[in-house]
């Protein structure tokens, strides 16, 4: 089997499978994602907060993002791989997000790239999309532009505000992309826009109406505790596991139970009288 295509993709939309799309940002959490058969692969710029430890997705740079993303692609089969353009490297004019594009499928080798935006960003898309380059567009809140939100907030909740997210999403189709990120939207505008478009919307925080939803690696496994967003069901405790299994490993230094003989190699006994017997200087 190869891997998934933006057709693939489409044809699950066509025949009403939900689609499933899971961050992932280094070989460990792709391989596991690939694992539970999972066909789109994220590598979102949440790795400045999942990954890096910051408070925003704005410090990523280019180079960190196709860091991720080419490492994310080597190991990876079956998944479609989509790479993040992140903060400011394709929104000052469309040669920049051409170049941007480019280096990302180049070097990240990437199937797709994301970006966020949504009429205003249309000419651009547009024109990576016309250069063979597949486009994810993102809409709804936008994390690289929370500072003109003020905060992590639903978006569409007013008629002027809900309609031109419905704009928007219209207006990223036309333009060639093929899916539709929607984060932060109350339900209803979701199964509205879902409705009105013929390529896939792919859901966080969107309610129940789009044609997929997307996570954040980190957020269902239980590894980030920094902040826990609402819309996050936590399939596991990863990280209590994690701090539980590294506390014995230091209880069990401290104590001397690990390691045993189990966990080494023993050297030729002749050769162990020998260097016990050395005096130090080497002999033949
Ligand atoms: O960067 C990211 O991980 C994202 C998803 C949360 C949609 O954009």
């Amino acid at each position: 089997m190869g891997r998934n295509s933006i057709r693939s993709i489409q044809k699950l939309k066509d025949d009403g499978i939900p689609i499933v799309m899971m961050t992932a940002y280094d070989a460990t959490s792709a391989r596991l994602t690939e694992a539970a058969h999972i066909p789109i692969i994220l590598v979102g710029d949440t790795l400045g907060m999942v990954v890096q430890g910051h408070a925003s997705t704005i410090p990523v740079t280019l180079d960190q993002m196709i860091y991720h993303a080419s490492i994310v692609s080597r190991v990876t089969h079956t998944a479609l791989i989509v790479g993040d353009l992140p903060f400011m490297t394709y929104s000052i004019h469309a040669e920049q997000a051409m170049a941007t594009a480019t280096r990302m499928m180049q070097e990240g080798g990437v199937g797709a790239v994301k970006l966020e935006g949504g009429e205003a960003m249309a000419p651009t898309i547009r024109r990576i999309v016309a250069a063979g380059i597949p486009v994810m567009a993102h809409i709804g809140l936008t994390p690289q532009s929370v500072a003109t939100f003020g905060g992590f907030r639903m978006q569409g909740k007013e008629e002027h505000s809900a309609r031109q997210l419905i704009t928007d999403a219209l207006a990223v189709q036309d333009a060639g992309a093929f899916a539709v990120v929607l984060e932060l939207l109350p339900s209803e505008l979701t199964r509205i826009i879902t409705s009105k478009l013929h390529i896939p919307t792919i859901g966080i925080g969107a309610g129940v109406h789009a044609d997929g939803q997307v996570q954040v690696f980190h957020d269902v496994l239980g590894l980030f505790e920094e902040f826990i967003p609402k819309h996050t069901k936590r399939y596991a405790q990863i990280g209590n596991l994690i701090v539980q299994a590294l506390s014995q490993y230091g209880a069990e230094v401290r104590d001397r139970q690990f390691p045993t003989d189990l966990h080494g190699v023993n050297m030729n006994a002749d050769l162990v009288e020998k260097l016990l017997a050395d005096d130090g200087n080497e002999t033949d």
